[in-house]
């Protein structure tokens, strides 16, 4: 599918996005561990997300929906699959699955669409085979497809090299069913959705932050079942991020509804504060997160340098690089490389497509450093990469582009469309 961005316009617009994706995949995920009716609302559905809900199914959860409420009833006892498990463009399914199923007897593969096959299973499969876990994968346990024969897991004491919230959710959900209390710890804290979810829905785990948030947690092992969710998902501030970049580069103003305001999901919008946008903050209410409205009032954006809370902002840098490349003077994005082993490598795909928009980018094996200047129209390769495509739409606001592979946007934000209306002309044409 190609997406050609025709123009763009300044707006005032409001922008209810599509809900969160990390929320909903936990959700799908961890009502398998729950007994009773759980109960979510507003929950996301786009590929990614109902892959998990998908899988869930799969392994013996009842779900059903109704006006808006999907109800998830899990089995009694995880269900051996009679086939393989789909992911999809999922990284968080596949290796969230991972630990919860290596703990669970039974036999079960794991795979994905093309990109995610490319993508490394390595930081998940070796930890949780050392403390026995019978996992194995291509290119000697590092690639799916993933074949798990589930059993009981010995607990752990482990040091992550990676600040990863898929890794840590893997090995958090593997420590509920250990024998003993287990301890992580991350370099950094990653987003941190699934100890507050799990701690809502009453298992044991405690978190505790150092001055430079290193983060250690000491989980403990389920002693029963934990209660069902009774959630409504928040909207993805990652989603409405490409929203607050539209209106910094246009002069425009972007008002943003019920996010997570988690300060784990919105540094981004702090970076694009210090860039010049006006950037409010509106809190409404608690519920597992931090809930509100985000308000972006654009400006003459400058330069920045990005090197610090990586973690909080690894997903946003793309777009954040749109702001970059229009932005007066150098800006510089170190300690990302993260970033080539996510959807497609972000490094890379930023990096060539910007040049091929006439602005001066430079490549580095842990980011990019972006020069500031005018915008020409050009033809994009998103690589499959959903973030990628979203990012050089939004940059289509200020020169026409041709976006290769758009597709991609169904995986995480279904009504991009919709509300990419609000602000641009656009044609989609399905040859690609
Ligand atoms: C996610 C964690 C992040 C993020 C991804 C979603 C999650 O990856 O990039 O889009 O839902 O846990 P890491 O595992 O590298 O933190």
């Amino acid at each position: 599918m190609i997406l050609d961005v025709i123009r763009g316009r300044k707006f005032n617009e409001e922008f209810v996005v599509d809900a969160d994706k990390s929320i909903s995949h936990r959700c799908a995920i961890f009502s398998l561990l729950s007994e009773g009716e759980n109960k979510i609302k507003n929950y996301l559905h786009a590929e990614d997300t109902l892959n998990s809900l998908e899988i869930a199914k799969k392994l013996g959860a009842e779900v059903k929906k109704e006006g808006g409420v999907i109800t998830i009833i899990a089995p009694q006892k995880i269900k051996e699959p009679d086939d393989v498990l789909y992911c999809g463009n999922s990284g968080t399914t596949i290796r969230i699955y991972m630990g919860l199923l290596a703990s669970n007897e039974g036999f079960y593969v794991l795979t994905g669409d093309e990109y995610l096959r490319r993508r490394p299973m390595r930081r998940v499969i070796k930890p949780l085979s050392d403390v026995g876990a019978n996992i194995d994968a291509r290119e000697n346990g590092n690639l799916a497809p993933i074949a798990i024969r589930g059993n009981k897991l010995k607990n752990f004491n482990y040091v992550s090299p990676v600040a990863s919230a898929q890794v840590k959710s893997a090995l958090i959900l593997a420590a509920l069913h250990a024998n003993k209390p287990s301890f992580y710890k991350e370099p950094f804290l990653s987003r941190d959705h699934t100890e507050r979810m799990l701690k809502g829905m009453g298992a044991k785990i405690n978190q505790k932050l150092t001055e430079n948030n290193e983060c250690e947690i000491e989980i403990y092992p389920l002693e029963k079942k934990l209660s069902p969710l009774n959630i409504t998902v928040p909207n993805d501030p990652s989603s409405a991020f490409f929203f607050a970049v539209a209106a910094a580069i246009t002069n425009s103003k972007a008002v943003i509804k019920n996010v997570t305001l988690n300060p784990t999901r919105i540094e981004s919008y702090r970076m694009l504060e210090k860039m010049g946008a006006e950037v409010e903050y509106i809190l409404h209410e608690d519920q597992y997160e931090p809930i509100g409205d985000i308000i972006i009032k654009g400006n003459k954006l400058k330069g920045i340098v990005v090197s610090e809370n990586i973690p909080w902002l690894i997903d946003e840098l793309p777009a954040l690089a749109m702001a970059m490349a229009v932005a007066q003077g150098k800006s510089v994005v170190k300690n990302a490389k993260e970033l080539r082993v996510k959807e497609s490598d972000r490094i890379k795909a930023v990096v060539e497509n910007l040049q091929k928009c006439g602005i001066d980018a430079k490549e580095f094996e842990d980011g990019y450093e972006i020069i500031g200047g005018e915008v020409k129209s050009a033809e994009i390769d998103s690589f499959g990469d959903h973030r990628i495509a979203m990012s050089f739409a939004i940059l289509g606001l200020l020169a026409p582009m041709k976006i290769h592979k758009a597709e991609s946007i169904y995986t995480s934000f279904p009504n991009f469309f919709e509300l990419f209306k609000k602000i641009a002309d656009y044609r989609i044409t399905d040859a690609d």
